[in-house]
Order: structure tokens, then C-alpha cells, then sequence
């Protein structure tokens, strides 16, 4: 499995600090809401060789998540695991420290590795004190990195006056429909890793023709097209699947090769936003 460094830099210094290795693929549980649903795909994609989740509180099933750590017998080193601060709970220093230790208790796990604001906390008074509270998990060991989700190019900017470390990863929508090159291109500038999630926009776009050709001309499917095109701009990317064929097609995506194909890929753009985006509020 292919990897990434990532890493917290420094605002006093610019030094890279807590410098992490992170797969640059992996499985995303968004609504796996049937009991054992979220469970079964985590058991099936490890032993097809996926090595990083990512969950959320909000998910609900970061409990079925540490199950199928354990279950695999996978050593918890070997497995890198993302969870999320719920966007509710942004609130403060104090409720930011109590819910990471509640993921923890839900994960069933001493550490996770990367934790991440889930998006920026609606009260801007609040981004400050909340980022404080993620350097002080860090601090204690409970995480191995801290990253956000949703931010916009202008948050990131807006966190160089109150943070101690930047974000090592910021996760945002991205796909063949919406590239990002601007924010991607912002996201790199504060020594921070673009994690595109939704690749495959929530499943809405697996059967456009224009992924479709792209795909029967390099001779693979749509999803993983538009998996692979995340992965060669630079994202870290996290499909969803709870179907086992479906869970090892994705990960078919890292042997495919669009060479030749970037400027059809490129015109896929069409600033399709599949779920929210908070990356461009206020
Ligand atoms: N930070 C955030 O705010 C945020 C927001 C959204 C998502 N995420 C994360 O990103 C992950 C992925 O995003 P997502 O779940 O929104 O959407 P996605 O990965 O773009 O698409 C998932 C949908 O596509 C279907 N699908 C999966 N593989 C397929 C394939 N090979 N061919 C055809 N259809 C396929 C899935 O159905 P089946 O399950 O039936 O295969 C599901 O309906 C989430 O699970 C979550 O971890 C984060």
C-alpha cells in the first residue's frame, strides 16, 4: 500500500513536527447504519489488504470499527485509523479533549491516528479553542496526527494566528466533478495533505459517459477512474463500499493507469458538490 508522510508544521518555526507515515488509500464507513454493516466491510477490507479507515463519531459506528480491528488480528500498528470530531461538539477547548476521549472509548483503542475537526464549528469564536484542544490530544499521546475537514482555503489561512501547529490534512469533497484546484493548491501551501472524500460523488456519477469512456479506454471501471484520478492529484482518497465486489474493485484502482488521459479527465470538472460543503461558509 502506497503512503504519505504527513505531518504538523510548526507556525513558531515551519518545522514539520509529529511526522507520520498515512496510506493514501483507504475504506470511508459514511452510512453503514445497519448493525454489523460497518463491522463486515472493515473485516472484508482488511483481508483484501486496505490498511486505513475512516470514521467519525457522527457515523455511529466507530464501536463496529475497533470490533473489526480487533477481530482481524491485524496488528493495531499495521492499521491506521481516522475519526472525527462532530461538528456539534466544536464547542470549546474543554468538550474537544472530553469527545476525543469518548471516540477513543468508542474505537476501543489507546490511540488513534489521525484526528480531525469534522468541519469548522459554526461559532467562529470557537475555531480557536477548539484546534488548542486537538494540540493538546496530540500532546497526550491520544492521537498520532490532527487535521481538519471542510475548511476553506481562507480558514486554513485564518488558523496561522491562532495555531500552535497546522493541520496535517485537510479533508474535503473532491472527485473528477470537483477538482479543487485552488483549494488543493491552498491546502499544500500550509504543509497539509488534500484527503478527498466522496470520490466517486456519493455514487451519482458512476455512470456518466465521460468517466464511462475514459474508463473502457484504459480497460477499467468508472469508480476506479475516478478513484485513481483523486490518487494522482495528490489525494488521499477514501471510497465507501459495504458490497465485498464492489470494496475490491475500489482498491483495483491503485494498479490503473490514466496516462494520456488527463486532459479528458480535467474537462470532468463541473463544481459538483454531492453532499455539503462548508468549505465555503463564512
Ligand atoms: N468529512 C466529511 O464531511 C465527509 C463527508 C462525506 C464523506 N466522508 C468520508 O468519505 C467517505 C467516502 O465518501 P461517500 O461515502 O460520501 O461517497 P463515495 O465514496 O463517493 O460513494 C459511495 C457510494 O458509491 C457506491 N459505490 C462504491 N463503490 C462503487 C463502485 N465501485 N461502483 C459503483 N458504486 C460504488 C456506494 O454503494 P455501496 O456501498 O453499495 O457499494 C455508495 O453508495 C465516507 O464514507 C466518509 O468516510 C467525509
Amino acid at each position: 500500500m502506497n503512503s504519505v508522510t504527513i505531518s504538523n508544521t510548526s507556525t513558531s518555526t515551519g518545522e514539520r513536527m509529529h511526522q507520520v507515515e498515512m496510506p493514501t488509500f483507504g475504506l470511508g464507513v459514511y452510512l453503514m447504519g445497519e448493525p454489523g454493516e460497518c463491522k463486515n466491510s472493515v473485516l472484508y477490507a482488511l483481508e483484501q489488504g486496505y490498511r486505513m479507515i475512516d470514521t467519525a463519531m457522527a457515523y455511529g459506528n466507530e464501536d463496529e470499527v475497533g470490533q473489526a480491528i480487533r477481530e482481524s488480528g491485524i496488528p493495531r500498528e499495521e492499521i491506521f485509523v481516522v475519526t472525527k470530531l462532530r461538528r456539534p461538539h466544536s464547542n470549546s477547548y474543554e468538550e474537544t479533549i472530553e469527545r476525543c476521549q469518548q471516540s477513543l472509548e468508542n474505537l476501543g483503542l489507546d490511540y488513534m491516528d489521525l484526528y480531525l475537526v469534522h468541519a469548522p464549528p459554526e461559532d467562529p469564536d470557537a475555531r480557536a479553542p477548539v484546534w488548542q484542544g486537538m494540540e493538546k490530544c496530540l500532546d497526550n499521546g491520544w492521537t498520532r496526527s490532527i487535521g481538519v475537514s471542510n475548511y476553506g482555503a481562507h480558514h486554513l489561512d485564518a488558523m496561522r494566528s491562532y495555531a500552535g501547529l497546522m493541520p496535517s490534512v485537510n479533508q474535503v469533497e473532491i472527485s473528477p466533478w470537483l477538482q479543487r484546484n485552488a483549494l488543493r493548491a491552498a491546502i499544500k501551501e500550509v504543509g497539509a495533505v488534500p484527503m478527498a472524500y466522496s470520490p466517486l460523488a456519493r455514487g451519482h456519477k458512476v455512470d456518466d459517459p465521460g468517466i464511462c469512456e475514459i474508463a473502457e479506454s484504459v480497460g477499467c471501471t468508472p469508480a476506479q477512474a475516478a478513484i485513481k484520478w483523486c490518487l494522482d492529484v495528490g489525494a488521499i482518497t477514501i471510497p465507501k463500499s459495504s458490497n465485498p465486489l464492489r470494496i475490491s474493485e475500489n482498491l483495483g484502482s491503485l494498479e490503473v493507469d490514466l496516462s494520456g488521459k488527463e486532459a479528458e479527465l480535467a474537462a470532468l470538472e463541473e463544481s459538483y458538490v454531492s453532499g455539503w460543503d462548508p468549505t465555503s461558509e463564512p
